[in-house]
């Protein structure tokens, strides 16, 4: 059977959502247990397809991976007896190139499918490779799908200079560098919060990682890492979701569980809006029920930047607002896959090149539309939220990798949502 979200557009947000785990997080923190020398017990883990698939991976590879609770995992890495992953899992999600940093810093080799995951054009990672070879780990690519890379040594730390800031790249260098002889020294790294948290989640273990969050991180190799309990951080993109679809159905929503930090570019463009947003230690509100709200430019910027992946989600927050909105798409080159949904929808956006430029105010109506990758899958949520009539979403299995109880959620705000069945002959069924 097929699924597809329904949804009646016109219900204010009104509320409270907690945010889970954060996805990006989980999928670098999970992997990284490779690593470990004992078993660990990661919190606050979300409950989403990308983490039951990466889990799966573990398991094949001879980790007893168990589900304490909901949100707990217990990962016992001693078994792993390969370093070989070239599963129809591995191949299923983006983050499994995880794996290659982390197979290569415990075995010194890594034999890994290349991956799939979400789709906006070339992903390429030239310079996950570039870093393995200066730590000392030469690769070639196997019938143009798997990566074979190995050293013949222990892995020696080196000084790498990152071309472009990649949050893939900086992990996966800092999983292969933790246990490698010496100091690595990785310049012009990404900031994003997850990679502090995957550095802290090392740490923790034994790790001596210095400077994440800054453009220099600095890793002195260790022989061993011993097992932790460890907590990841909120997800900041789940949380910047529900603040901008609280903003687009003109709501007030108390957004808990999240670090308001992460959030600062988020807030800062709502509030640019005229959306009110209080701050608490660990919670904000969103409240845009007070005054109308105006159009905005953004670009997108690796962290501290605004975030690339709720570029989407404010786009359809756009499509809401009188007059015109620019919106510069600077990390991906091909993100806009969404716009002709949005433009089924009733939007007039055009893009050109790495701008999307948008013209506001105009009523949305409901259509058949689909979710083209994640965000835009949470792009089309905000817009049918938004719209007159009822919209179904299909392709939703892409929603599922990246947002815990989307349904749940958004129907707690009061939203009219639903998930239906239905087989290929279009009859549905709830
Ligand atoms: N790039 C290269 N060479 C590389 C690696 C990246 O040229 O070796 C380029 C990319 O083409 C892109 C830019 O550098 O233009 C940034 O890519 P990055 O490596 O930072 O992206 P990623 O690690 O593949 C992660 C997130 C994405 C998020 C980006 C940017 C995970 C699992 N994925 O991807 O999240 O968009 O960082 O912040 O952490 C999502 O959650 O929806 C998602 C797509």
């Amino acid at each position: 059977m097929l699924e597809k979200l329904v949804i009646k557009g016109g219900n204010r947000l009104m509320g409270e959502v907690s945010i889970s785990g954060a996805k990006n997080a989980a999928v670098a923190i999970i992997p990284a247990v490779i690593l470990c020398d004992e078993p660990c017990t990661i919190e606050n883990i979300p409950n989403i397809s990308d983490v039951s698939l990466i889990g799966r991976i573990l398991q094949e590879m001879g980790a007893v991976v168990k589900r304490v609770n909901k949100s707990t995992l217990y990962i016992d890495p001693t078994k792993i007896y390969t370093s070989t992953a070239v599963s129809e899992s591995v191949r299923g999600m983006r983050a499994s190139y995880y794996l290659l940093g982390a197979l290569l810093g415990r075995f010194h080799k890594a034999y890994v499918a290349l991956p799939g995951g979400c789709n906006f054009g070339t992903r390429p990672i030239d310079q996950h490779l570039k870093g393995f070879a200066a730590l000392g780990a030469d690769h070639r690519l196997v019938e143009r799908a798997i990566i074979d890379a190995q050293s013949p040594n222990r892995l020696m730390g080196a000084h790498i200079y990152l071309d472009v800031v990649s949050v893939g790249a900086t992990i996966n260098l800092m999983l292969a560098a933790v246990k490698a002889e010496g100091t690595t020294i990785i310049e012009n790294a990404a900031k994003e919060p997850h990679i502090v948290d995957l550095a802290n989640f090392l740490n923790t273990m034994g790790a001596n990682i210095r400077g994440a969050g800054t453009d220099v991180i600095k890793i002195r190799g260790v022989d061993h890492l011993h097992g932790t309990t460890y907590s990841i951080i909120p997800d900041q993109i789940e949380a910047g979701t529900y603040m901008v679809a609280a903003a687009a159905t003109r709501g007030r929503v108390i957004i808990k569980n999240i670090t308001p930090k992460h959030l600062d570019s988020i807030s800062a463009k709502l509030r640019e809006m005229g959306v009110e947003i209080d701050e608490y230690d660990e919670a904000l509100i969103v409240d845009a029920t007070k005054k109308p709200l105006c159009r905005c430019n953004i670009k997108t910027m690796p962290h501290p930047g605004f975030p690339t992946d709720c570029q989407p989600q404010f786009a359809a927050l756009l499509t809401t607002v009188n007059g015109t909105s620019i919106v510069n798409e600077n990390v991906w080159d091909n993100r806009y896959q969404y716009v002709s949904e949005l433009i089924r929808m009733g939007a007039h956006i055009s893009v050109e090149g790495r701008l999307a430029i948008i013209e506001g105010g105009t009523e949305l109506v409901a259509a058949p539309v689909k979710a083209t990758d994640l965000r835009a899958g949470a792009a089309m949520i905000i817009a049918a939220l938004c719209a007159n009539g009822t919209t179904e979403i299909s392709n939703i299995g892409y929603i599922e990798r990246g947002y815990e109880e989307v349904v749940d959620k958004f129907r707690a705000l009061g939203a009219d949502i639903k998930k239906v069945y239905y087989s290929e002959d279009t009859s549905i069924r709830a």
